[in-house]
């Protein structure tokens, strides 16, 4: 699914990366009672920038806009607002749906990445702070 098809990134890559991240603890599923796939996952990667960095967040396109990218997002802030101060995200520049879901969730640009992830793409970077939890 987009936005990791138009980045290239192949399936083995993304399965590989979730497989180390969920060795590490590091991944949040959402699931519905009798569903035999996950609805959504989030990867949260601790110890970033005095903070946590969800590296990746994907919700299936079949339940989009039924509050479980929110109800992932809340799961992590709990998880990171427990210990550390800083909660920051990404997406590419022209992601604008994730760009307004993360604002709607009260996250704020702090940065532009450009070239992170492949040349001629920019990141911007987000975050929320502790005490702008709402
Ligand atoms: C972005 C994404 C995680 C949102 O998850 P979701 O479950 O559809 O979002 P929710 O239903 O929890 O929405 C929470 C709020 O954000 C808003 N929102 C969600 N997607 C939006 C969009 N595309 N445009 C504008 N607002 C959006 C919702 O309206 C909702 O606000 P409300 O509570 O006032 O109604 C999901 O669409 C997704 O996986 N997209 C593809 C992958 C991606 O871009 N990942 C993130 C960046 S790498």
């Amino acid at each position: 699914m987009e936005p990791w098809m138009g980045l290239g990134y192949s399936d083995k890559a993304l399965s590989a990366f979730l497989r180390r991240a969920a060795a590490d603890r590091q991944v949040l599923f959402a699931s519905a009672p009798g569903a035999r796939r996950p609805l959504g996952v989030l990867v949260l990667q601790p110890g970033v920038l005095l903070g946590d960095f969800v590296a990746l967040l994907a919700v299936r396109p079949d339940v989009a806009r039924h509050g479980i990218g929110r109800v992932l997002m809340e799961h992590a802030e709990s998880q990171t607002f427990g210990v550390r101060r800083w909660l920051f995200v990404s997406a590419d520049a022209g992601n604008d749906g994730a760009l307004r879901f993360y604002r709607k969730l009260g996250f704020v640009r702090v940065g532009r990445l450009p070239d992170l992830v492949r040349d001629g793409h920019t990141e911007i970077l987000l975050r929320k702070g502790k005490s702008t939890r709402g």
